[in-house]
């Protein structure tokens, strides 16, 4: 089957910023107590059982030594002061708080610090339910990557995985529950998305959303709140965490980028706009609409005015979710294959200056050598 790219319509939208487009799939319903989505892709059994793939190898050696545990290794006894964490995480959003404020007629003039505290502490716990959400999320693509990858070292390394989300799934929901007094549901864009994961039977695909995608932006979200936090307990998990996902998102490089070698024009092209879709929905679930929404500003106002202060770098989660994913994509060839498609997407929606931001190899490295001292 050819597909004519000309007709490419990113999520079957006009205009990638229809603001009415954004707003009819934040308004999609994913229940109350469970959701469920069709899988695809054929589960491969492999003969070949040689070790051939040094990196893959080193990686799940790595990982089988850096086990925590959740239950042990983390305090819980510690009290947690909801609202001084959410101001500290507050601070960075500074400038887009003057942005918005600053814009004629935005109904933020007559908001006082108490209206502010209230959404700091909202975004707060809002952020933290949609890493369990994106958590689970890893936890069933993992799972998939395990059945549906034709290669041992990867099967290896990915079951080493499927433990590990188990692990951020349980201390994120722990989290939630006994120290911020529950959650919020999960983001219809995050949900999207991790649905067409599953749903896709092309098995790079999998790694494409969920290892570069969704855990790029994991790794660059953690590492920010480790980095402004001085909640202990939120410190030492997001560490133990983002040792780990680290080593995910190198998983996700370092089988791409073999597996994208032997692939012909048309075929790299799919995998441009799969990332570029998913860039996209990761983008618009950073509007966080449900928490403005608990805050009395509707999803349509806030929408618009956060198009209208769109500057580089404004949002400290935006920009670090793209300065992981266009290094990343460039480090695939993405950025540049063909005509540089996905590189002239990404200045349309004015990210492309990240393209030379750290890759998460060399982030890897770093935070590799956290997980060694780990327990200090
Ligand atoms: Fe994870
Ligand atoms: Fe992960």
């Amino acid at each position: 089957m050819s597909i004519d790219h000309a007709e490419f319509q990113a999520l079957g939208r006009d205009d990638a910023n229809s603001v009415e487009s954004i707003l009819a799939d934040d308004a999609v319903d994913f229940g109350v107590l469970a959701h469920e989505t069709p899988v695809g892709g054929d589960a491969v059994f492999t003969w070949d059982y040689d070790r051939s793939r040094a990196g893959l190898s080193k990686l799940y050696e790595r990982a089988k030594s850096s086990q925590w545990n959740g239950s042990t290794d983390l305090d819980w006894s510690t009290d947690v002061d909801v609202e001084a964490v959410a101001d500290e995480m507050s601070h960075a959003m500074a400038p887009l708080r003057r942005l918005l404020t600053e814009l004629p007629g935005s109904p933020l003039q007559s908001w006082g610090e108490r209206d502010w505290a209230r959404l700091a502490v909202e975004a707060f716990r809002w952020r933290m339910s949609q890493f369990l959400h994106g958590e689970q999320g890893a936890l069933v693509c993992t799972a998939k990557i395990v059945e549906t990858v034709p290669w041992i070292d990867a099967k290896y390394y990915a079951a080493t995985q499927v433990m590990d989300e188990a692990r951020h799934v349980e201390v994120f929901s722990r989290y939630l529950d006994s120290k911020l007094g529950g959650g919020y549901p999960v983001n219809p864009n995050l949900q999207l998305l991790i649905d067409d994961v599953i749903r896709d039977n092309r098995w790079d695909m999998t790694y494409m959303g969920m290892q570069i995608m969704i855990e790029g932006l994991a790794l660059a979200a953690f590492g920010f709140m480790h980095q402004v936090t001085q909640e202990p307990l939120l410190k030492k998990l997001l560490r133990y965490v983002l040792s780990d996902e680290a080593r995910h998102v190198a998983f996700g490089v370092l089988s791409l980028q073999e597996f994208y070698a032997g692939l012909t024009g048309s075929e790299i092209r799919e995998r441009q706009e799969f990332a570029f879709e998913a860039a996209l929905r990761m983008r618009d679930r950073l509007m966080m609409h449900a928490v403005w929404d608990r805050c009395g500003i509707d999803r349509e106002t806030i929408t618009k005015m956060l198009f209208e202060v769109r500057r580089p770098g404004v949002n400290p989660f935006q920009a670090s979710l793209f300065s992981k994913i266009v290094p990343n994509c460039k480090k695939l060839g993405l950025l540049d294959a063909g005509d540089g498609w996905l590189r002239d997407r990404f200045t349309e929606i004015g990210v492309i200056e990240f393209e030379d931001a750290p890759d998460t190899e060399i982030e890897y490295e770093l935070l590799d050598a956290v997980a060694a001292d780990r327990g200090g």
